[in-house]
């Protein structure tokens, strides 16, 4: 006799159908387990080439019009079945691409979002909240939640960068609100370079050089952590299982991933690579000089008590 006949034998007949009809279910029955011993993450972990992304950016501007200009973008979307959208179980990262001339129009909403500059000429900046914030290769600029922000690029070279929010977190907690600017594209109220929402490329690098890892702007978004790590030539960064998710993005040189289910590749500049949660990881410089991002969205492990309790 199978489990399941075992713990539904004796049962009056109809009982089961009756509760079906009430939005009932015997836990003594349950058709799957609903708790286990140690995490269990339903995405892989996964890689995207900037190569690729910029390639398919490049061909789409033939055909996405740069009224969509803050709709092009190619999203990670993490390669399990079903999944449409989320990198991993709470962020979801794109490449997006500003050409010359465009501005992307403003908008509002309750996720968190930064972007990570990969390439950008002169005259490139971001309108959040009105204050017109300029943005450069290697900058990280953060858009906390529920502030206006647009993107122009006023400059003569197309602007690529990756954009990294907590929306599959916010969906899940089902407190999402959008709004689009009712002017479009907000004017500009003060400009400041030196924002604190700007964290400059340059800062960050002389900080790895001088102390190896960054970390940027902790508390500056609630939901997402951001470090920057730099790497000599054979120095490693990776991890034991651990129940917070992890994008890394290589911003200079090259480097050599191993991780868990995925196995070993090099990445180079621009290219990402998603380490969900509860999977073995290392990563090893393989140039003189390599810097790479973390996204992660360990602020919302801490801030929620929730712990590698097999470590603890
Ligand atoms: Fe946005």
């Amino acid at each position: 006799m199978s489990d399941f006949l075992k713990m539904t034998s004796g049962a009056p007949e109809g009982f089961f159908e009756g509760l079906e009809g009430k939005a009932l279910s015997p836990g003594w029955a349950k058709k799957k387990p609903q708790m286990w011993p140690e995490p269990r993450s339903r995405y892989v972990p996964a890689v995207w080439r900037y190569a690729d992304a910029r390639a398919a950016l490049d061909q789409a501007c033939n055909f996405v019009s740069p009224e969509q200009a803050e709709r092009r973008n190619l999203i990670l979307v993490n390669p399990i079945e079903d999944n449409i959208y989320p990198t991993c179980r709470h962020l979801v990262g794109a490449y997006q691409l500003v050409l010359p001339g465009e501005t992307a129009r403003s908008h509002r909403h309750s996720p968190n979002a930064l972007r990570l500059v990969l390439d950008a000429g002169s005259e490139t900046f971001t309108i959040v909240n009105g204050v017109k914030v300029d943005v450069a290769e290697g900058d990280v600029v953060l858009t906390p939640s529920w502030h206006w922000h647009g993107h122009s690029n006023f400059g003569d070279e197309p602007a690529f960068w990756l954009d990294f929010l907590d929306v599959p977190l916010v969906q899940n907690l089902e407190s999402m609100f959008f709004e689009n600017h009712p002017e479009r594209d907000e004017s500009v109220a003060s400009h400041e370079p030196d924002s604190p929402l700007r964290h400059k490329g340059v800062d960050l690098v002389a900080g790895m050089r001088e102390r190896g890892t960054v970390e940027i702007a902790p508390e500056g978004l609630k939901t997402i952590g951001l470090h920057a790590i730099g790497l000599t030539q054979g120095q490693s960064h990776g991890s034991e299982r651990r129940i917070d998710n992890n994008i890394y993005v290589v911003t200079a040189g090259e480097v050599r991933i191993n991780v868990e289910n995925l196995g070993a590749l090099t990445l180079e500049r621009g290219d990402v690579v998603v380490v969900p949660c509860w999977h073995e990881y290392n990563i090893e410089g393989c140039s003189s000089w390599s810097q790479l991002v973390r996204v992660t969205d360990e602020p919302v492990m801490k801030a929620l008590g929730f712990v590698n309790v097999m470590q603890s």
